[in-house]
């Protein structure tokens, strides 16, 4: 179900002089009550949500995202080829945001449960307002330090299947909190995410990077498919090329995989 139709909003994208910004830093303007100006950044999650139909309008009409459609396809791809039904999955949606992911894994794969999760709270409240009927639950929490009773919690959904889409790097999920969530995921599940190209260059030494590098080609993952493909456009229009990765959870990882990844020397 798409979200409830909303007016349009009066989107401005800055002078291209102010274009050469990272990817979290890229703000755009909206006018608002007829005149007034309101400077939003990209990553200024909680103003967009607030907003119905804003986070839609502005990433999905105008820039194209294509990500939960192609994630959902390949798990959906990797499934059928394991010759597992798709609508056994249980899956932990993090950073879940408005449901843009969930809608597609509950509406178009029919996944048996879905639990969103985010660390802000206009995330819930818009994918509750937005979509009401896709999520089981949503928990709203830092996943660097989840309380042990949210771990209990987590535990009885018997996640069988992790999704992270549009949310990993770039300063949203940083390796810790995507570690934990991988951890809640049973051995033989599944995980489906997306991840902006240069996470697999081996030049980008950051944290994130080196750890999904050591992630994928770890005894623990293994990858059903890996395809790069067009994220979205840039403000500018130009194709951002992200990956799409899917894999299956081999077995239980260590816990101190996280610190000893992050500290491997290329
Ligand atoms: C670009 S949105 C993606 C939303 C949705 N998955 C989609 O595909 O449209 C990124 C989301 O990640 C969330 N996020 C950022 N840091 C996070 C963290 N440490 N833990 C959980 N969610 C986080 C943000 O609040 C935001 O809702």
């Amino acid at each position: 179900m798409r979200a409830a139709k909303t007016s349009r909003y009066r989107v401005q994208f800055p002078p291209a002089d102010a274009h050469d910004l990272q990817q979290d830093e890229v703000f755009f303007h909206i006018i608002e009550n007829g005149s007034q100006e309101v400077r939003i950044r990209f990553h200024d999650y909680d103003q967009i949500y607030l907003r119905p139909g804003l986070y839609e309008q502005l990433f999905y009409d105008r820039l194209k995202c294509a990500s939960p459609t192609k994630v959902g396809e390949l798990l959906e791809r990797a499934l059928n080829t394991a010759s597992e039904p798709i609508t056994e999955l249980r899956v932990l949606d993090l950073g879940a945001g408005n449901g843009m992911m969930g809608e597609v894994l509950k509406n178009r794969h029919g996944v048996a449960r879905l639990v969103g999760a985010d660390i802000i709270v206009e995330a819930r409240d818009a994918a509750f307002r937005d979509r009401p009927d896709v999520y089981d639950d949503y928990y709203v929490a830092d996943f660097t330090k989840l309380s042990p009773q949210d771990e209990d919690l987590a535990q009885e959904w018997s996640f069988n299947c992790l999704t992270s889409v549009a949310a990993l790097g770039f300063g949203d999920i940083p390796p810790k909190a995507f570690f934990t969530a991988l951890q809640l995921i049973k051995p033989q599940g599944w995980v489906a995410f997306n991840i902006k190209e240069t996470f697999l260059d081996r030049s980008d030494q950051s944290g994130f990077s080196r750890f999904i590098r050591e992630l994928i080609f770890s005894e623990y993952l293994e990858v059903y498919h890996l395809e790069r493909y067009r994220h979205r456009l840039s403000m500018e229009g130009s194709p951002l090329f992200y990956y799409a990765l899917v894999a299956r959870k081999t077995s239980s990882i260590p816990n101190d995989f996280l610190t000893q990844a992050c500290a491997v020397d290329s």
